[in-house]
């Protein structure tokens, strides 16, 4: 690790006035540029790229119950630095990350002396900032209020959710900024100049979440709150997460900000060798299709017998994972919760010794619905003890429902909660992937075992929802959600309606994609765990295209965009961990669409086998789904290939360097 450092090369200037004081601090390239303002006993910033003002001068500050930080007598600037240092991810999009910025901070003191710390870092591929209470007597804490804003120039299309305090589940919205209500983040916007802006956090730990609210200039930060009103509660040093503005200069530069990930520590595990990416099934579509149940009735999709027949299938196709739910005790009232007891006809350790046998291991499923406080926060060391004894290796969490104390998905308490399980899974060796979950602003370097979450509409909602989501979804979620961490997204549907055979005739739910669209989301939506969520019969149809997902990598060497624009289409190659092979993802919304791209990401001087996976001529998400086609060709560096994306569809491209 190389780190330059503390002698300056901050451009870095000051300047002061009798009523204002001013810094400018610049990213290492120096596109970027943020202005601190002291005006009016108040903190304020400002952020620009290449002389154009993204963030208009917007408030800083924090107001707690016993003492407000947001008026200020004085305010200096006390410490400046410089870092540029390379890391390597134990899993991800890329295995080395450049972590290259200038940072400062500065003392802000109230006529009483009580003192808040700024600390600003820019970035090439962004701007962040925290406050830091310092709070050595232990004194309680109270936050009441954050006064952070992002105020915009202009009126940009934004793409956002609504801020729901307990959820993430809702399709996106694209209007411009003055129409969004509330929003939570990632918050993404297009500026006129074409200019890309996401607002995030970094870093969430001990604290509320962020979401934003209209305040006619652009939006507030409005933490989400107790049960009583509070925003965060302290009894020690208060650090806030990162606020986070992610820049690029198009749609995909936030796609490789790695931003997010480099504001939070490195890895705490000492070791990681336990920690395994993986393909898996599950014992879950059934469910959603109602062809089995999560309670043990004639239904049960939770049994021995077909859990070994799912393993029979998975293994043979390479998978390692088989996530089972429906395996425990207090799905007839999603009460009541047993996190250690199986129904009696769910041997565990038979199952685990059985797909132990054949190289896989059982995802564990712990659905709280909601019952947290009460029910799973006392059994939930016993269940991760099991889970640790037989050698499960990953846990699927749940929260489904209200949380029973009263407290938001999104609040302090929640987010505090969510960490507990991750510290326990980071004691018993058991990986997380949470659904409902907290959003994702980068842990995940800090704690590799927490795989994925949620957090999304995802693919369960082709299954039994209306409307069901649309082909445009899955070309907004890697520059929404995404830019948060890897999403449980559960691609790989190969039967795209229900009616007429798992539903009533005219049932109005369906994926909405072509089936060559479902082998691209495998690239497009960065996962280190990945799962093919349809049944075996459904892929027994069409086993040629099933090749690929069983071949599919999930951990990545680097990845690149190639093309992208929020909304319409998106394309990225990304190179396999561990073999000199690339793989590339293309989709597109309801849009047919034609894109050239250049192969000049391969290796100099190698052949390549390309396999493509494409929509078939006519294809169309809604009237001929299923119509595919494939082909090889050799290829070499610098070669282009034509996409054609059928309506809703998408292409999926297997590059295999030959020997020679
Ligand atoms: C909602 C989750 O997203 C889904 O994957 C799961 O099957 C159900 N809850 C039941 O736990
Ligand atoms: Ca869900």
């Amino acid at each position: 690790m190389k780190r330059i450092g503390l002698v300056f090369l901050l451009a870095l200037s000051f300047c002061f006035s009798a009523s204002a004081k001013e810094w400018v601090l610049n990213s290492p390239d120096n596109k970027n540029e943020v202005k601190v303002i002291f005006t009016g006993g108040k903190l304020f910033y400002e952020i620009k790229r290449e002389g154009e003002t993204l963030i208009t001068k917007s408030s800083l500050g924090l107001t707690f119950k016993q003492f407000d930080l947001s008026q200020f007598k004085q305010v200096k600037q006390v410490s400046t630095n410089s870092v540029n240092e390379k890391w390597e991810m134990i899993w991800g999009e890329q295995k080395e990350v450049v972590n290259n910025y200038h940072e400062a901070q500065w003392n802000a003191l109230t006529k009483n002396k009580d003192k808040l710390v700024l600390e600003f870092r820019i970035f090439n591929d962004g701007v962040s900032f925290r406050y830091k209470v310092l709070n050595d007597e232990g004194k309680h804490l109270d936050l009441l209020d954050e006064k952070t804003d992002f105020n915009l120039p202009e009126n940009p299309v934004t793409w956002w959710i609504h801020a729901d305090y307990d959820s993430y589940e809702l399709l996106y919205q694209k209007t411009q900024l003055s129409e969004v209500d509330s929003a939570h983040t990632p918050m993404t916007m297009e500026l006129n100049s074409g200019v890309h802006v996401s607002i995030h956090e970094a870093a969430l730990i001990d604290y509320a979440s962020m979401t934003l609210k209209n305040n006619g200039q652009g939006v507030d930060c409005d933490l989400v709150p107790w049960a009583d009103g509070i925003k965060v509660k302290k009894d020690g040093d208060l650090i806030s997460p990162w606020r986070t503005v992610i820049i690029g200069d198009n749609a995909g530069d936030l796609v490789e900000s790695t931003m997010v990930l480099n504001l939070n520590k490195p890895n705490v595990l000492k070791e990681t060798d336990w920690i395994q990416p993986m393909r898996y099934m599950g014992i879950w579509w059934d469910m959603h299709l109602n062809t089995r149940g999560w309670k043990k009735d004639e239904k049960h999709g939770a049994t021995t017998e077909y859990a070994k027949e799912y393993i029979d299938f998975a293994s043979k196709n390479g998978f390692e994972g088989l996530l089972v739910e429906g395996w425990n005790i207090g799905w007839e009232k999603w009460d009541n919760w047993n996190f250690t007891e199986a129904y009696d006809d769910f041997d565990i350790e038979e199952v685990q010794r059985y797909a132990q046998e054949n190289g896989m291991t059982l995802i564990g499923h712990h659905e709280t619905g909601g019952k947290v406080a009460y029910q799973y926060e006392p059994q939930m060391e016993e269940a991760f003890k099991l889970y640790h004894r037989l050698g499960i290796k990953a846990v699927k969490t749940g929260y489904v429902g209200k949380i029973d104390n009263g407290e938001y998905h999104h609040g302090q308490w929640m987010v505090n909660h969510y960490q507990r399980v991750v510290d326990l899974g980071a004691k018993y060796k058991v990986a997380i992937i949470a659904h409902e979950p907290i959003k994702a602003t980068g842990l995940r370097r800090t704690y590799p075992h927490f795989l994925a979450r949620e957090g999304v509409r995802g693919q369960e909602y082709n299954a039994w929802a209306y409307p069901s989501n649309p082909p445009e979804h899955t070309v907004i979620l890697p520059f929404t959600r995404g830019l948060a961490g890897p999403i449980d997204f559960t691609p790989g549907a190969f039967r795209m309606t229900f009616d007429g055979t798992y539903r009533e005739e005219g049932y109005p739910s369906r994926v909405s994609t072509t089936l060559a669209k479902q082998l691209a989301l495998y690239v497009t939506m960065y996962s280190p765990v990945q799962m093919a969520c349809d049944l075996p019969k459904h892929y027994e149809e069409f086993p040629e295209m099933f090749q690929f997902i069983t071949h599919v990598p999930v951990n990545w060497e680097e990845s690149k965009v190639l093309n992208a624009s929020i909304g319409e289409y998106y394309t990225v190659a990304r190179k396999d961990m561990d073999t000199p092979n690339w793989y590339i993802g293309s989709i597109t919304n309801e849009n047919s669409r034609e894109l050239t791209i250049q192969l000049d990401f391969l290796e100099e001087g190698k052949m390549y086998q390309m396999t493509h996976f494409e929509d078939g001529e006519n294809a169309d998400w809604e009237f001929e789904p299923y119509n595919y086609r494939i082909s090889n060709k050799m290829v070499k560096k610098g070669d282009t290939v034509q996409l054609s994306l059928a309506p809703g569809g998408g292409t999926a491209i297997r590059l295999e360097q030959i020997n020679r």
